[in-house]
């Protein structure tokens, strides 16, 4: 189950044009499982209808006028009790000063002073204004009262400015609203290093031999592993997928760098480390520094072996006593279980995740996978096809009970 399934969330809306955009948010929320309810402060309702909000949430949409409606000395406290995460998005350098001050002259601001949950800020105002001494005063006092902010970010505003104050975009909001609901999950305070994505061996300065990875699952793996409160380290070839927001992204091309880079991450004190990267195991001899030539012809391109990342961490094992959780992969083709096991024991591994890559529905490429978990004591189980996302979850809940378990 998603982090955003079944969680109630409260989306404030601010007087901003950019709060055409939170519909898209609102849908995002609500596709994705959540209970979304909108507050619209007047000016907001002046850009956009509250019938959009209502449209794509399926949910009531509450407005200036319910502040004075029968039900409203409840309205503002139960609505601030109830939710999971209270998100003002977009949120205008106004209602950041009014929440500053405690002020609480309309719905969303009463909501926001009596709510219990977290609160969540994605700022949007035109460029000066967020920068302005009043501005930064009033973001400043309220992450140090532990609000969470998301953005602005630079770029282009309304008004044809350029500066910072632009609204982040929904799909980078959902990574900090996922990460605002999963902070004080298992996680917390544990380290996790996850890789993505295959590998690029480069044969000259244009040519490299690569291979069919896509990046998906290790980046699921990556966030499933922040929604359970992690702080993580991606470690990754370039995948063409957008960058998770709320970890650390380190790009990588060679098998050689990604080594350099998870034993770096895993000597800081990991607490896990989940290589769902498809490394090369080969790299050609010689990297040619210039392009070569059609003419001159390739002749043969000779390779050496690339070194084994798990197997080095197997032999830094004993120095490293944090890490708890070592989980690799086993892409095969043919004998999976025979293969899989072999790779757990000669990789000294807590689980192994095996796939039959010649599945067509699942494995490289594709949106889901099939998968077998096996563990050193011998138990196998073997999940039925599930998204990628599912297999994430499946993957980082074995993480948590081998990096809590006494
Ligand atoms: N792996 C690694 N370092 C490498 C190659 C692979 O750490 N140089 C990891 C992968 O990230 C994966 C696991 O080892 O978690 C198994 O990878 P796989 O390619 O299936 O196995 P190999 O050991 O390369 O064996 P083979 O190619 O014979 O299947």
């Amino acid at each position: 189950m998603s982090i955003l399934s079944g969680k109630n969330i409260l989306l404030g809306v601010t007087g901003s044009i950019a709060v055409y955009k939170a519909i898209d948010l609102a849908s995002r929320l609500t596709q994705a499982g959540a209970n979304v309810e909108v507050i619209m402060t007047s000016a907001a309702a002046k850009f956009v209808s509250p019938l959009a909000f209502k449209s794509v949430t399926g949910k009531g949409v509450y407005k200036e006028e319910d502040l004075w409606g029968g039900e409203a000395h409840v309205l503002h406290v139960g609505l601030g009790h109830g939710a999971d995460l209270l998100v003002i998005a977009p949120c205008t350098a106004n209602t950041i000063a009014k929440i500053a001050y405690g002020l609480a002259d309309n719905l969303l601001t009463i909501t926001a002073l009596a709510a219990q949950c977290p609160i969540l800020i994605a700022p949007a105002m035109d460029a000066g204004m967020y920068e302005k001494p009043a501005t930064a005063a009033n973001v400043a006092t309220l992450m140090e009262r532990g609000v969470l902010f998301a953005g602005p970010e630079d770029g282009r505003m309304a008004s044809g400015l350029a500066g910072k104050g632009r609204f982040m975009e929904p799909s980078k909001l959902m990574g900090h609203i996922r990460h605002a609901l999963g902070m004080n999950g298992p996680l917390k305070g544990k380290k996790i290093v996850v890789t993505a994505g295959g590998s690029r061996e480069a044969i000259d300065p244009v040519r490299y031999i690569s291979n069919r990875s896509s990046g998906k699952q290790g980046y699921a793996i990556a966030q499933a592993a922040v929604d359970a409160g992690a702080a993580v380290t991606l470690i990754t070839h370039p995948t063409g997928l957008p960058e998770p927001e709320n970890m650390l992204v380190i790009q990588v091309d060679t098998a050689a760098e990604m080594l350099a880079e998870v034993e770096k991450a895993t000597r800081e004190g990991a607490h896990g480390l989940i290589m769902a990267a498809a490394v090369a195991d080969f790299t050609p001899v010689n990297v040619s520094d210039q392009k070569i030539k059609k003419r001159d012809g390739f002749g043969q391109v000779q390779l050496t072996p690339t070194e084994d990342i798990l197997a080095r961490i197997a032999l830094l094992r004993p120095t490293l006593p944090n890490l708890k959780a070592v989980i690799g992969f086993a892409a095969e083709s043919q004998n999976l279980l025979e293969n899989a096991r072999e790779k757990l024991a000669r990789k000294k591994l807590d689980l192994v995740v095996a796939n039959d890559i010649t599945a067509s529905d699942a494995g490289f490429g594709v949106d889901d996978n099939r998968v077998n978990l096996l563990f050193p004591d011998g138990i196998l189980d073997s999940l039925p096809l599930m998204s990628k996302e599912q297999v994430a979850e499946t993957v980082v809940q074995q993480a948590i009970h081998l990096i809590l378990k006494k």
